[in-house]
Order: C-alpha cells, then sequence, then structure tokens
C-alpha cells in the first residue's frame, strides 16, 4: 500500500504554465489513496480552469480567502489544520518571495504561514527567472527554513528558451511526498554503503584520487537509518561527519575498501555501491617519497578490484545498488550497467554539467531496475537519497514476497 494511502494532502497551484501539469499531479495521489484539497491562486485560474481540479480531486477548489460561504465550509485555518502536508505545485518566483516574506494577502500564502505539517515545493518558471539572484537567495532562505523543495528540472521551455526551470514531473513530486510519510521501510535490514573516493598512494605523501565528496552516500547511510536499517558505512577519505547510529569504517585506497567491504558482506541484505573507487592504482608505489629531476615521469597503472562485481558474483548476493556516472546516453549506459555488472538497481546521474553530482549539495537521479525505473528530479542529496532508500526498499520486499 502506498505511504499516502488516507493522506491529507493540500495542493496549492499558484500561476504558471505548468499549472496543467497539477492536474496530472492529482491524479496520481488520488491513485496512490490520498484525499486532495487544492487551493488556486488567483493566477492560476487563468491557466486552468477550476472545474478540471475539481473533477479530479472530488472535492471543491478553494481559491478566496475572504469568501464567507467559502469559509464557513473549511475555512483557511481549517484547511491546513486538515492537511498532512502541503504542496505547491508550481511554485512561481512570486510565490516562493510572497512565501519567504511572509505576506498573507491571499488564502495560499495565509494558509501556508498557518500551517505547521511539512511544505514542499515544485518550483517552475522561466530558466533566467530561476537563476536571477532575488530567485536564488528566496529558494535558499525558504530551504534554511526547512521548507522543501524538488525539481525544477532543466530543458526546453515553454517560451522556447532552454535551462533550470521545469516544473518537477507529477510521478518525481508523488514520490518525493510519500517519502515524507514513509516508516520504518528498512526495519531490520542490514544495509552497507560504500562512499566517498579512494587514494590511490603515488609515495608516502602524494595520491591519485577524484572530485567525490562523499555527501550523497553519507546521504543515503543516514535515509536508511532513519528508515530503520542497521547501516554499516565504509568510507574513503571525506570532510564528512559520520551519520548518528551508523557503524562506519574509515579505508583510504580502493584495496582497502574491498577487504573492509568483503570483510563484512555476508551479513548483508542490501549493498550500495555509492562510493567513487578509483578504477586504477600504482603498481609499485614508493617506499619513500620521490624526488624530483628534469626528466619526465611515468607511473604504471594497475586495475583495481571491481568491488560491487565481488559482491554481486557472491554466490548468493545481497540486494546491489550500483551508481553510474555518466557524461553522455545516461539511461542507455546506466541499463547497460545494470545487466553487465549484475545489478538489482542503479542510480544513474549525469556529470559533468555545473551544480549536479560530484561536490555539489543537490543531485538528480535516473533509477532502473528490471521492469521499471524512475527519475528523482533535482532536489538536495538527503531528500534524494530518502527517495532513493525507499525505492530500494520497496523493490527488496517486492524481490522477497516473489519469492515467498
Ligand atoms: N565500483 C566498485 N569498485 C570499483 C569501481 C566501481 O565498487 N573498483 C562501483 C561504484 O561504487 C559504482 C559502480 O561500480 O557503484 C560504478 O561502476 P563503473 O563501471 O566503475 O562506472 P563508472 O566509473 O561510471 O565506469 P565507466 O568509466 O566505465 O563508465
Amino acid at each position: 500500500m502506498s505511504n499516502l494511502h488516507n493522506k491529507r494532502i493540500v495542493l496549492i497551484v499558484s500561476g504558471g504554465i505548468a499549472a496543467y501539469k497539477a492536474l496530472e499531479l492529482v491524479r496520481r495521489l488520488r491513485d496512490d489513496g490520498a484525499m486532495v484539497r487544492v487551493v488556486m491562486t488567483q493566477a492560476a485560474t487563468q491557466f486552468v480552469g477550476e472545474l478540471s481540479f475539481q473533477a479530479l480531486s472530488g472535492e471543491p477548489v478553494h481559491r478566496d480567502l475572504l469568501d464567507a460561504n467559502a469559509e464557513a465550509a473549511m475555512g483557511h485555518i481549517e484547511l491546513a489544520r486538515w492537511a498532512d502536508a502541503v504542496v505547491v505545485a508550481p511554485a512561481t518566483a512570486d510565490f516562493m518571495a510572497r512565501l519567504r516574506y511572509g505576506l498573507a494577502d491571499d488564502l495560499a500564502t495565509t494558509l501556508c504561514l498557518a500551517s505547521a505539517v511539512p511544505l514542499l515545493l515544485a518550483p517552475a518558471m522561466n530558466q533566467q527567472m530561476w537563476q536571477n539572484q532575488a530567485t536564488q537567495e528566496n529558494a535558499s532562505t525558504l530551504a534554511a527554513r526547512g521548507i522543501l523543495s524538488i525539481g525544477p528540472d532543466s530543458g526546453l521551455q515553454a517560451c522556447g528558451e532552454i535551462g533550470p526551470g521545469r516544473m518537477a514531473e507529477p510521478a518525481a513530486i508523488t514520490t518525493a511526498l510519500s517519502q515524507l510519510f514513509a516508516t520504518a521501510s528498512m526495519a531490520g535490514r542490514r544495509v552497507m554503503v560504500t562512499a566517498g573516493p579512494t587514494r590511490e598512494a603515488i609515495d608516502p605523501v602524494r595520491y591519485l584520487s577524484n572530485r567525490s565528496s562523499g555527501k550523497m552516500g553519507y546521504a543515503i547511510a543516514q535515509a536508511a537509518v532513519e528508515a530503520g536499517a542497521a547501516v554499516t558505512l565504509i568510507s574513503g577519505p571525506v570532510a564528512l561527519h559520520p551519520p548518528a547510529g551508523v557503524r562506519t569504517t574509515d579505508v583510504e585506497s580502493a584495496d582497502q575498501m574491498f577487504k573492509a567491504v568483503t570483510s563484512g558482506i555476508d551479513e548483508i541484505d542490501i549493498f550500495i555501491a555509492c562510493a567513487a573507487v578509483a578504477d586504477y592504482c600504482i603498481e609499485a608505489p614508493s617506499a619513500q617519497k620521490r624526488k624530483k629531476n628534469d626528466e619526465s615521469l611515468s607511473l604504471t597503472l594497475t586495475p583495481t578490484r571491481d568491488i560491487l562485481r565481488s559482491v554481486t558474483t557472491r554466490p548468493s548476493p545481497p540486494f546491489a545498488v550500483g551508481f553510474a556516472a555518466e557524461t553522455e546516453n545516461l539511461v542507455l549506459n546506466a541499463r547497460a550497467k545494470l545487466e553487465a555488472k549484475s545489478l538489482d538497481m542503479i542510480a544513474a546521474n549525469e556529470v559533468g554539467g555545473p551544480g549536479l553530482g560530484f561536490e555539489s549539495n543537490e543531485n538528480e537521479l535516473h533509477v532502473l531496475w528490471n521492469g521499471g525505473e524512475q527519475r528523482l528530479a533535482k532536489a538536495p542529496k538527503d531528500l534524494i537519497a530518502r527517495q532513493l532508500i525507499s525505492l530500494i526498499a520497496e523493490c527488496y520486499r517486492r524481490g522477497h514476497d516473489d519469492i515467498h
């Protein structure tokens, strides 16, 4: 049963071209068993008719703050109290600005102020408006207040421009909302996560490494603990505090990570390989610090062991999740890797673009498994991690149900 079953969701639709996509969101939420009440801003009614939302939600649409009839039926305070979560989709630049300053000049903003339940925004606007410093400052201030947001996605916009500003897909918003109500989806599971980069020694003071910050892996370990799992984290060198409640083993090289994983893997139900393991190490690291001279220097590299593959080729492997960093043909390459490494699931992200992936606080993933896929729209890594954990828990459970 979906986490959204019997949950009461207030959907605020503000006035942007993406408002039509909110219709599909209502349908998906209802399909998952949620009760939905729609609030439209004045501008939203210029884009989509009130009747469409009424028909899909099965409830009258709320529009006016000072309509005596509506207030008598269910006023803004009752609506705020009724909700288990509030989602704003689309959230326009104007709506975000008004929310930031705590304005309460219409039903939608008043309701947000009066509500104490989780608030999720799905921003949608012209890419230049999104990237404008004012909007970015509003977005960070709202995030710092604990307001969640998902997206926006990048791509071709209704105005013909290309860039970040498209509203996250209704499926992704539904997953993010459902995540808010996830309870102990991994209770009793034993999970191992690898995270961070590895360092391959050249000599006692120098090494080869990569730009992985470990943030995604740490967020996944944290999300798995929150979902009730017993979590072991095998971490390369990073500048992060180990998440509370996680058993962490620090390693440096790919070889050390391999040994740490191998020694604990027998006890594990779910293995998540998030580390950016070096594919090569130095064949013969020097025992002493290398001295420079005028000659050019060649280092011979030799392949490291593939830790993930070593796990999936065990006689009875755990449920295995891999990551794929791709610069092109994301889905195609990821699906090939899913098969080549005999994975149960793969989380692919596009690297090479600005603001995503390595070192960034945000990520965007395309998750694939045998028989399904789901895109997780750009969001802070902790939110992405929670969504990924709930997908893994669902797939793991399904695999088990099939067997029993
Ligand atoms: N991995 C691993 N051990 C290695 C290398 C990779 O466990 N020695 C894991 C990573 O943690 C990640 C996945 O394998 O989950 C990445 O697979 P890989 O084929 O290495 O992907 P890319 O590094 O993206 O490879 P390529 O350069 O071939 O695209």
